[in-house]
């Protein structure tokens, strides 16, 4: 990966583009306390927003898509089943960098799915097959067992519209928004 902390700041939006994907990558940390969190804005029902904690999986730059692991089950799948738009927001701390993604969410849970699956850590199966589903209202804190269940476990394949992207490195805070439309040549914005 990039050390875009180190790096002189770009000023050239095709580099600062390539920062930014560099600050998508997935890292693997074996302390999930350290586990990079971003936040996944979907259109809930009745149509407010909708925003919660996920880990990214996997990003793609050449396909301009990002993966979120998830438990089909769980109310944001029935939400992106009936509106696919979602929002994508990730703060990296440690680069200054403010990425907020937007486009449409398709759930995988194919071939890709099953190898995805495959790889994950024991540990991490349960996570997938909570009963009742997640969001049920259960009669005691504990009212609930946690099984892996293969078939609960999707990919949520974010497909991007856009990129926005603020650093507020020194010297100066900059912004840049980039649009598939537009090839990703990217604009330079007021921050
Ligand atoms: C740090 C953290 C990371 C999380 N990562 C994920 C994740 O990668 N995928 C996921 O589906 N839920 C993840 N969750 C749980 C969600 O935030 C949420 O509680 C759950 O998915 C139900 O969301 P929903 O009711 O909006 O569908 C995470 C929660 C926390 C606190």
């Amino acid at each position: 990966m990039t050390d875009c902390m180190n790096a002189p700041h770009p000023y050239e939006l095709a580099q600062f583009l390539t920062n930014a994907w560099s600050a998508l990558a997935p890292q693997i940390v074996g302390d999930k306390r350290k586990a990079q969190v971003a936040t996944l804005s979907t259109v809930g029902q009745g149509g407010a927003p909708a925003a919660r904690s996920v880990i990214l999986r996997a990003a793609d730059r050449s396909r301009a898509c990002v993966d979120i692991f998830t438990d089909a089950a769980t109310p944001k799948c029935a939400e992106i089943a009936n509106d696919p738009r979602a929002a994508l927001t990730l703060w990296r701390a440690d680069l200054q960098l403010q990425l907020r993604l937007s486009g449409t969410i398709e759930i995988d849970e194919g071939a890709e799915a099953k190898a995805a699956w495959s790889a994950l850590p024991d540990h991490a199966l349960p996570n997938y097959g909570v009963t009742p589903p997640p969001g049920s209202n259960i009669a005691t804190a504990a009212s609930y067992t946690r099984t892996p269940v293969e078939a609960r476990f999707a990919i949520l394949r974010l497909t991007l519209f856009d990129m926005d992207v603020v650093s507020l490195s020194d010297p100066i805070h900059t912004r840049a928004f980039y649009e598939r439309r537009d090839a990703w040549r990217g604009v330079w914005r007021a921050p």
